[in-house]
Formats: structure tokens, sequence, C-alpha cells
């Protein structure tokens, strides 16, 4: 069964609306752990739209569980996560104008630099996914430079309706066993949420799921401690009875 990862990014999108002091994620985090989370998960984009660098150097002091850092594959970004080294780098593809990450990361354009990059982010002990649609070969790319992982894109299933969330499932499960005969690790997320969740808990070889606007936004209405909960108890349901 899969270990729960909150990502506390859109606690901070509230925070930069009135570029204040509060929310602050640091303190979420700690909430959302108390309730039960494996890890935390944020995304320090290029632009500092949310999560501020501020965030993550406090993050990477605090975090009790797992801290997952996303961020672009690009210098800056790579020596800040060698500085800080969180558990895990998750690499993820930027575009400015998007409101969210749209798709995966296109591994084939960077393998001149993701297996010297990769390396040194091993050699300060961080270990790296990298986010990629449910494809062949990403999942090959992923393999030939290094990574510990790759974290499946789970948008489209979650944007899918009927016999298409059907096929995006099965798409994600061929994935998930091609990664692990690849010799990968297997992690998901983007665009989970209560109701969705419970296909890609049960699917094999997940080991992470990584959810955040779903349960932020479930955490206005009834608390960030109950929201996580939830989340947990809808990701339990997936293991198989005693
Ligand atoms: N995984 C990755 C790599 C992401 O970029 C995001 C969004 O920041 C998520 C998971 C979480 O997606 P959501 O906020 O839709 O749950």
């Amino acid at each position: 069964m899969p270990r729960l990862h909150v990502n506390i990014d859109h606690v901070a999108t509230v925070r930069q609306a009135r570029l204040a002091q509060e929310p602050d994620p640091v303190l979420a985090a700690g909430l959302c752990e108390l309730a039960g989370a494996n890890g935390i998960t944020v995304h320090l984009r290029e632009d500092q739209r949310h999560i501020q660098e501020r965030d993550v150097r406090l993050l990477s002091q605090t975090v009790k569980t797992m801290l997952n850092l996303e961020i672009a594959w690009t210098e800056p970004m790579i020596d800040l996560a060698c500085e800080l080294k969180p558990a895990q780098v998750c690499i993820v593809p930027e575009k400015r104008e998007e409101l969210t990450t749209e798709g995966g990361l296109d591994v084939s354009a960077y393998m001149d630099s993701l297996p010297a990059g990769i390396k040194r982010l091993h050699e300060a002990g961080v270990e790296v996914s990298l986010f990629i649609d449910p494809l062949p070969e990403a999942i090959e790319d992923s393999a030939r430079c290094g990574a510990d992982y790759v974290e499946l894109h789970t948008g489209s299933y979650a944007n899918a309706s009927g016999k298409n969330k059907e096929n995006e499932l099965k798409r994600l499960e061929t994935a998930a066993n091609y990664a692990h005969e690849m010799g990968l690790r297997v992690n998901a997320g983007h665009g989970l949420d209560y109701e969705n969740v419970l296909p890609v808990a049960q699917l094999p070889w997940i080991e992470e799921l990584n959810i955040g606007y779903a349960i932020v936004c479930r955490a206005v209405y009834i608390g960030l401690d109950q929201a996580v909960r939830e989340m947990q108890d809808r990701i339990l349901a997936a293991a198989p009875p005693e």
C-alpha cells in the first residue's frame, strides 16, 4: 500500500495572495505529519510563485518524515538540492505560463546532463525521481540515466471519464509494471483526489502518492488534520484484507 506524501504548495499559494506571513507551509507541514502524512512534498518553482526558498530551507530542517523537493532541471536548483539534501528530489518540467505541471518530463531531451546531475545528487545523499508520463520510452530513459524512481503522472487518468478513465488506469498499470521490470521504484501523483485515489493506490509497485490540491481544498472546509486523515483512510482501503 502506498505512502501518502502531502504536497503543501497551495498553503503557500494562499500566503502569497497577500505576500504575507500566513498561512505558513512550515507549520502546515508539521500538522500534516501529526495527522499521519508519511512525507511532505513542495515544488520550488523558479518564479517562486508559491513555495519560497525560505520555506524549503526551513522544511529541510523541520520535516520529521521525509521531504520530497520538486525542482526543474536547472543548475541553481540542483545546487540548492545538493546543499539542503532533502531525502528525495523529483525533477519536473516547468513552464512559466502554466497553472500547474502540465505534462511529464521529456527525459530524452536531458540525456546529456541527467546522468552526471543524478550522480551529483546521489553523492549528496539525495534520491532522484523523474516525473514522467506513463510511456515506455520515458521509463527506459529514466532507467538509463540512473534515476531511483519514476513518478507516474496521473493527470490524464484524473481528467478522463468513462472508458477513457479505464484505459488511462491500464496505461498506468502497464507503466508501473514496466518501470519495476527496468529496476526503477515507482511513485505516482497529480490530480488525485478523494474520489479517484483508490484505483491508483491499488496499482502494483506504487510506493508513494503525492497529493496536494485536493487535500488543501478540503482542509479549507474541515481542517488540515481531518483532510489528511481522510485521504490516508482512502489509501488504506487499498490494503489487501488480512
Ligand atoms: N506530483 C508532481 C510531480 C506535481 O508537480 C504535483 C503538483 O505540484 C503533484 C504531484 C500534486 O498534484 P496535485 O496538487 O494535483 O495533487
